[in-house]
């Protein structure tokens, strides 16, 4: 396995991969890696010649009272995850580098990104645009692949790479749970103990969602109150919006189709966790 510390040297070898006519599967991450990502990195290793992971904790997509400091890193860790996975390049740049001084462009991608989390967290999906676009530029993968987890994430991606023509295919990977239900995240290595088994909640409310609309309730409104409710009868969990949505992220105003989700996001003592299902 390599390890790439510089953009310079990532571009050198990338370009060299490309023109030996391998195709390059990218799994773009902020590291501390799980099951959820490496779910991500079997997918890129079987669709694509090599499998290239980017561990990254993007600066420019925390806001300034989150948690960018404190963000979970275990470097040694997430390099032994990656070659037991058998992934031929990790790439691990310092911020300095691809933020050098005077750097001064971002990337606005609209629409997709202004409800949800973006309503919550401004600047957040311009942070994860902006350096979604640098690595692709690095890397120029032939396929991208994020998770369900990050449902407005992977509108926002998707949106970045057809309006700008970027020449990489964007893969959606379901969410990968643990046993309980719970989405694994980097951030669920915050919670306390009691908040951990709090957390079970999320999943259960969704999945309550889910049950009502497949005994035939559509009305978006019912079904996002029947979270809330559910949601609120544990005492540690705020929440922070429960939405049903379309596929690209629209609020549905009427009736709920097929391929419709609904998406949550809440606070558990100072851990803000989300999660989404299709309903
Ligand atoms: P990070 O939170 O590390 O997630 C990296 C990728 O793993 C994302 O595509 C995310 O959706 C996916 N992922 C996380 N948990 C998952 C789970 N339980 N099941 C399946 N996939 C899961 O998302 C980011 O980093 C950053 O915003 C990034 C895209 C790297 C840009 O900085």
């Amino acid at each position: 396995m390599k390890h790439i510390k510089t953009v310079g040297e990532m571009a050198k070898v990338a370009g060299e991969l490309k023109c030996s006519g391998l195709t390059i599967g990218f799994v773009p991450t902020m590291g501390y890696l799980h099951e959820g990502h490496l779910s991500l990195i079997r997918r890129a290793k079987k669709e694509c010649d090599y499998a290239l992971v980017s561990i990254f904790v993007n600066p420019s997509q925390f806001g300034p009272q989150e948690d960018f400091s404190n963000y979970p890193r275990d470097m040694e860790g997430d390099l032994a995850k990656c070659r037991h996975e058998d992934v031929k390049v990790v790439f691990t740049p310092e911020a300095g580098d691809i933020y050098p001084d005077g750097f001064s462009t971002s990337i606005e991608v609209g629409k997709v990104s202004e409800g949800l989390c973006g309503a919550l967290r401004p600047g957040h999906f311009r942070g994860v645009a902006t350096v979604v676009t640098k690595l692709f530029n690095i890397i120029r993968p032939d396929k991208a692949y994020f998770g369900q987890k990050d449902f407005q994430q992977t509108l926002v991606v998707k949106k970045l790479a057809a309006d700008l023509n970027l020449q990489t295919e964007i893969v959606v990977a379901p969410t990968v749970r643990e046993p309980d239900g719970l989405a694994m995240s980097s951030r669920n290595a915050y919670l306390t103990q009691q908040e951990r088994a709090a957390a079970a909640k999320i999943y259960r409310s969704l999945a309550s969602a889910r049950s009502l609309r497949e005994s035939g309730e559509r009305r978006p409104d019912v079904l996002e109150q029947k979270v809330r409710g559910s949601l609120t009868e544990e005492p540690l969990i705020k929440v922070e919006y429960v939405s049903v949505v379309d596929p690209e992220g629209d609020k549905i105003l009427r009736n709920v189709r097929d391929g419709a989700v609904i998406a949550a996001a809440v606070r558990i003592g100072r851990t803000r966790l989300i999660d989404n299902i299709v309903i």
